[in-house]
């Protein structure tokens, strides 16, 4: 994200930000950096409250853009509050693509990919059989976990289909991460506890315009 900051970009787009708080420490708006927060109307109220509650204010430069990804229209629910579908952006859709149809994932991506100079940072996780016998139980287990609250996974990706997939949604430069790029990257001494192959993978793509 910062790289985009640096580069120009003024409004990043929190897709599913759920109690994300990036927006309640957003380092760049005296840069004029605008957040905008997409998830369900409902979603937005009760974190509104949970804000309010904890003393803290929201600050300007935070919108609300309620929408669900299933059914309404992200260009119509972000314009409505102010974001430019003409100016550069930044996304970051962390923690939701599992959640969603294969629909909606193709359909935000899309969208994603019509704004310029575009960039998307997200997360996905593998088919159940990409992963060696002895780790496929214990997905499935929690797969299962998640179900049984209400929020089943309806979007695991083959990486190789995945990259078709950005590629005809429109994007031209893709970076994924799997489990072993990850631990590598980001995790430090914890690595060494971590079993790599299949798994959950971290995606930058961004679009050329
Ligand atoms: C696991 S949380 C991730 C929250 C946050 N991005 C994070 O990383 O902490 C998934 C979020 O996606 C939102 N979400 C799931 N399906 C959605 C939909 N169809 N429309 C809008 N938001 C949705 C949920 O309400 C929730 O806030």
């Amino acid at each position: 994200m910062a790289g985009c900051i640096a580069g120009g970009v003024r409004q990043v787009v929190v897709l599913g930000a759920g109690l994300d708080t990036f927006s309640l420490r957003n380092p760049f708006a005296d840069l004029g950096v605008q957040v905008f927060e997409v998830d369900y109307a409902a979603t937005q109220s009760w974190k509104r409250e949970r804000i309010k509650g904890a003393g803290l204010v929201e600050p300007q430069s935070l919108i609300f853009a309620p929408t669900d990804f299933e059914t309404e229209s992200l260009s119509e629910s972000l314009s409505r509050v102010g974001f430019k579908l003409n100016q550069p952006a930044f996304f970051q859709w962390l923690g939701v693509v599992p959640y969603l149809t294969n629909a909606a994932v193709s359909s935000t991506l899309k969208f994603i990919s019509e704004i310029p100079q575009a960039v998307v940072v997200f997360d996905y996780a593998e088919p159940f059989q990409n992963y060696p016998a002895e780790r496929r139980a214990n997905v499935i287990t929690v797969a299962e976990r998640a179900a049984a609250r209400g929020e089943p996974w309806l979007s695991l990706f083959d990486p190789p289909k995945l990259r078709v997939l950005l590629r005809c949604e429109g994007f031209e430069t893709i970076e994924d991460l799997g489990l072993l790029e990850i631990t590598e990257r980001l995790y430090g001494d914890l690595q060494r506890n971590i079993t790599v192959g299949p798994g959950p993978h971290i995606v930058r793509a961004s679009v050329a315009r």
